[in-house]
């Protein structure tokens, strides 16, 4: 039997809850500290198994990684750290391609297995690639590996057709070390490279434009270590935010600045929840009435972000009337439709638009996370089900969200793990999650 999420619909969400630190954050800080020799320490790490992943390239590549019970990570880094990770560490976790920057602009070269993580349509390095190459970087690749070589990378200005998250971020992470200035335009703005370009300046990195669509930065010789803590995950917060207002909740979410979310919120707003607090206050959802439709286009930040897209499509699924939500950021990004229509939504997909009628009573059955954010939002759609849910796969899950099902409960849901429903009542799983 496969271990899966157990969700009994019906409760609704009240209570006070902290929001960890950013995930996609605290990736690239990993990779960043693997510029400077010596003891870096970064708090507020939030225990995923994306973490694990990336500290176990960083281990491979010789850094010595501590990790204590409160979130914080030390890496001692050596002088020389490794220039190659193996396929296996690569493929677990897609976001890896960002140690390419750092290992280059050290060592002069990097080779590595091309990347996995979430399965979302065609998701590909080139500009990545391009940016190094406009450095100074020779790029070569075969069918599974990329690798970049460079004797001294040069500073350049780099255009972006596209506001990449991840090329932003390894061209930074190659620019701050490398010899004179790089522009890189069009940039892209998430919260998370503005806390990468904070932390890099602590180590002695010189950024300007942070937060703007133009970096610039000027190469130093070396940098040092420091201690920086992750900004608070503002996805994560966005989808317990969702719960509240799915469940007709009551909720206070501490440790995210609600500015990071801003135009969630205001969707949110718009579909019928009372938001209020501020990052101090912390985050209040309440949803007292029925909620209402809205049209949603996701964009890169400060634009609604694709990574609250299903849980969104969730929502709308249970608001009066009919809504849009439109994905421009990734191909393949509706996956979640084909099970919640099995719920019993209504959605119809016309290319890159859903559209959603509401509300529709949703029914409890057997579903199947296959991506991240696909799988939480699946475990959203169980609250509010008639019945209960089974989502398997929850692995997909366990990526992004520490404890999904614990943090729930504590709010006041019904949703636990197959594993422990098997150790409570042995023999007593649902059917729906026994195999054939
Ligand atoms: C990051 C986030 C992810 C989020 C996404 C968009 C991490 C670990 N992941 O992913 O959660 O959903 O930002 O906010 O931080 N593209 C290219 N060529 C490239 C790079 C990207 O065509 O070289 C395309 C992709 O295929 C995709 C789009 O650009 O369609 C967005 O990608 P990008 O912004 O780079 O996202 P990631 O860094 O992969």
């Amino acid at each position: 039997m496969a271990d899966a999420f157990l969700v009994r619909g019906g409760a609704s969400l009240h209570g006070s809850l902290p929001v960890n630190g950013a995930k996609n954050s605290a990736l690239k800080l990993i990779a960043a500290a693997l510029l400077a020799e010596g003891r870096t320490t970064i708090a507020n790490v939030p225990a995923i198994a994306d973490i694990d992943a990336m500290l176990d390239v960083a281990r491979h590549l010789g850094a010595d990684v501590g990790r204590d019970g409160d979130g914080t990570v030390t890496l001692d880094v050596p002088g020389e750290v490794g220039t190659a990770t193996p396929p296996e560490l690569v493929r677990r976790l897609r976001a890896s391609i960002v140690v390419l920057g750092p290992l280059v602009a050290r060592h002069g070269r990097a080779r590595l297995a091309m990347p996995g993580g979430c399965n979302l349509g065609s998701r590909n390095i080139d500009l990545h690639l391009a940016g190094l190459s406009r450095m100074g970087a020779e790029v070569t690749y075969g069918p599974d590996y990329v690798e970049a070589r460079a004797d001294e990378l040069v500073g350049a200005a780099i255009e972006l057709p596209f506001a990449s998250v991840g090329a932003t971020e390894n061209l930074l992470l190659a620019a701050v070390t490398a010899r004179g200035r790089t522009r890189i335009i069009n940039a892209a703005r998430e919260p998370e490279i503005a806390d990468l370009a904070t932390m890099l300046c602590r180590m002695g990195a010189r950024i300007e434009g942070v937060g703007s669509p133009e970096l610039v930065v000027d190469g130093v010789d070396r940098l040092a270590p420091t201690h920086h803590a992750v900004v608070g995950d503002r996805i994560e917060a966005g989808t317990f935010a969702v719960a509240a207002a799915l469940t007709g909740g009551d909720v206070t979410l501490t440790g995210v600045d609600p500015e990071h979310l801003r135009l969630a919120l205001d969707k949110l707003a718009a579909a019928g929840v009372d938001v209020s607090g501020d990052a101090a206050a912390g985050l209040r959802l309440r949803a007292p009435g029925p909620l209402r439709g809205t049209d949603i286009a996701t964009l890169p930040y400060p634009g609604f972000p694709t990574d609250l897209q299903p849980q969104l499509l969730v929502l709308l699924s249970q608001a009066r009337g009919t809504s849009m939500l439109t994905e421009n950021v990734f191909d393949g990004r509706f996956s979640i439709v084909a099970h919640l229509r099995a719920m019993g939504a209504d959605i119809d997909l016309e290319g890159h638009h859903a559209i959603v009628r509401g509300p529709t009573a949703l029914r409890g059955c057997e579903v199947i996370a296959t991506d991240l954010r696909q799988g939480a939002a699946l475990v959203l759609a169980g609250l509010v089900a008639d019945g209960e849910t089974v989502v398997a796969d929850p692995h997909h899950v366990d990526r992004g969200y520490a404890d999904f099902a614990g943090r729930l409960r504590a709010l006041g849901a019904d949703v636990e793990r197959a594993d422990a429903a098997r150790a409570r009542t042995p023999g007593g799983l649902p059917r729906a999650v026994l195999g054939p």
